[in-house]
């Protein structure tokens, strides 16, 4: 199997490259950051390749898929993103656009680039990491990254439609809270107190298997997906009590 991971060299992505790595494939892992890509834990495997690029440059992207794409592409997995909250966007006014830069316009760039090359070859498998905050009505604190994660949800449903019939599949992974360091990070150091927190291995092990699978929508866990659906159902005064 060849796989491209667009956001490979920390949490999410970096799980599923290794659990592919200790199934023999060989792997294209993607991020900007050079002195993650330099100390990959897998960057020493001679089947691993490593390229910087931000997946907002279209030019960048495209140029890492033709360069291994060269050899044919299995499998594109795309977990690159970005969170802003409603403090970070009043704080920095870069956030917003490098957001939407990379959950939504990267995403389109990273299809474009492996699904034409998919479509020529006949087969292969588009895949993305949206999330479960992209199904809620109303996220006000959080409501530029749910919208760009819905936005996912939709550009994932749109290639899906437009490249079946070309043997091209396409996967949206739509996860709940996942304990990665990022989450940590975001959380003061302990995403513990996260509602029905999902370690990374079983995140991983989740993904591997819709992946596997060929599913088109894989939202976990279900607890919470059904109390987001039940939620949804409340009228707006009611969703609005929760963060008060
Ligand atoms: N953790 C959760 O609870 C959770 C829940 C639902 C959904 N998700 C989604 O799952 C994905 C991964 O989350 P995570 O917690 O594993 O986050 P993470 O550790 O921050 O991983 C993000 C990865 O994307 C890369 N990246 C970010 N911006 C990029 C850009 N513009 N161009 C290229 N690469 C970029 C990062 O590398 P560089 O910084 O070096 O570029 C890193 O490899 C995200 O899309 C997130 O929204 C996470």
């Amino acid at each position: 199997m060849r796989i491209m991971v667009i956001g490979g060299t920390s949490g999410i992505g970096l799980a599923l490259a290794a659990h592919y790595a200790a199934r023999g494939a060989e792997l294209a892992l993607c991020g900007r950051d050079t002195g993650r890509l330099a100390g990959h834990p897998l960057a020493r495997d001679p089947r691993v390749r490593t390229y910087a690029l931000d997946i907002g440059e279209r030019d960048a992207v495209e140029r890492a898929v033709r360069d291994f794409g060269a050899g044919g592409i299995d499998l594109l997995v795309v977990t690159a993103g970005q969170y802003a909250d409603a403090a970070g966007l009043a704080a920095d006014p870069a956030q917003g656009p490098a957001l939407v830069s990379t959950n939504v316009a990267g995403l389109v760039h990273a299809f474009e680039a492996a699904g034409a090359l998919m479509r020529a070859q006949g087969r292969g498998q588009l895949v993305a990491v949206a999330s479960i905050a992209g199904l809620l009505r109303d996220y006000p604190g959080g409501s530029l990254y749910a919208a760009s994660k819905a936005a996912a949800i939709a550009v994932c449903a749109a290639y899906r439609k437009a490249l079946a019939p070309f043997g091209v599949a396409v996967t949206v992974l739509v996860p709940g809270y996942v304990d990665t360091a990022r989450l940590r990070e975001l959380n003061g150091g302990d995403a513990g107190g996260k509602p029905f927190l999902v370690s990374e291995a079983a995140a991983v092990a989740r993904m591997a298997d819709a992946i596997d699978r060929r599913v088109e929508r894989c939202v976990f866990p279900r607890r919470l997906h059904l109390l987001v659906r039940v939620f949804n159902l409340l009228p707006l005064r009611l969703r609005r009590l929760r963060r008060k």
